[in-house]
């Protein structure tokens, strides 16, 4: 397996591969790998001769210091898990190598999609997470990148990002991954202790409760409920629940034929903030 540090010679190695007629996937992560990481890996491998993934913890998508500083850091047993999966090239640039002198977002605008939920609760989130896409998609240009829905919003911030700036690359997304009793697999989850671990499927307990109400209950009486059931939890803080159409990211106040809703979650757990969401059949 590559390990590129420089976008020089990781683009000179990428123009290499694609002079071979090699298609390029791209997965791009902040490193603190699991399972879930590991699925947008093979999702790659499956369709493209050469996988890249960057390892990048970026500093200018946190809205809060004290996340990112306590943002877990595993590069050892990150480049061991993808040299075991035969990942082809790992990029891990310094935040000089990213960012030069100045370590700022560019300022986007898409539309609205990027003020609401996690944009709502974490200024200037997303203009951080698509000023380093951007850069990355720009770096290693490849045919296809792989993204969670675990972060469904920033997966449509990703697709707008890449239409507005003409970037050519296919944006796929991917579903989530679960641990066993349903907690949606997050990087953060090593920072939960134990018993807040053991409380955090509770989330998903409720969303999905949430999910099969849609058949027989209001948008407001299925926010009651979650409000109410989060009251009861004294280790889970409720953040935000919304259920909203899946192309604008808009909360919905009821439910429209021939559209698509989905329901959305932030909890602080102690002082980790978990996210999830979940798609409403109904
Ligand atoms: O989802 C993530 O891990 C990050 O937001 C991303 C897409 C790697 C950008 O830093």
């Amino acid at each position: 397996m590559q390990v590129f540090k420089k976008k020089k010679l990781l683009s000179d190695w990428i123009s290499l591969q694609k002079s071979q007629g090699k298609h390029i996937g791209f997965v791009p992560t902040m490193g603190a790998l699991h399972s879930g990481h590991l699925s947008l890996v093979e999702a790659s491998k499956k369709n493209n001769a050469i996988t890249i993934v960057s390892i990048f913890v970026n500093p200018t998508q946190f809205n809060n210091q004290n996340d990112l500083k306590n943002y877990p850091k595993t590069l050892t047993a990150d480049l061991d898990l993808l040299k075991n999966i035969d990942c082809d090239a790992v990029f891990i640039p310094s935040v000089e190598e990213m960012y030069t002198a100045h370590v700022i977002s560019k300022k986007y605008d898409f539309e609205g999609i990027e003020n609401e939920m996690e944009g709502s609760f974490r200024t200037g989130h997303f203009d951080g997470v698509a000023t380093i896409v951007q850069a990355l998609l720009e770096t290693v240009k490849p045919d296809n990148a792989y993204f969670g829905e675990k972060d469904f919003q920033q997966l449509q911030i990703v697709k707008k990002l890449t239409k507005k700036q003409n970037i050519t690359t296919n944006i796929i997304g991917c579903p989530i991954f679960r641990e066993k009793d349903g907690l949606a697999m997050s990087s953060r989850n090593v920072r939960l202790t134990e018993k807040e671990r053991k409380e955090a499927p509770f989330i998903y307990q409720t969303i999905k409760k949430a999910t099969t109400m849609a058949t027989t209950k209001s948008i407001l009486e299925i926010k009651q409920f979650v409000t109410n059931t989060f009251k009861s939890n004294h280790l889970l803080s409720l953040e935000y629940f919304s259920i909203a159409d899946e192309a604008t990211l808009q909360e919905a106040t009821t439910f429209e034929k021939n559209k698509k809703y989905r329901a959305f979650i932030a909890v602080n757990v102690g002082a980790v903030r978990l996210i999830d969401n979940l798609k409403i059949l109904n």
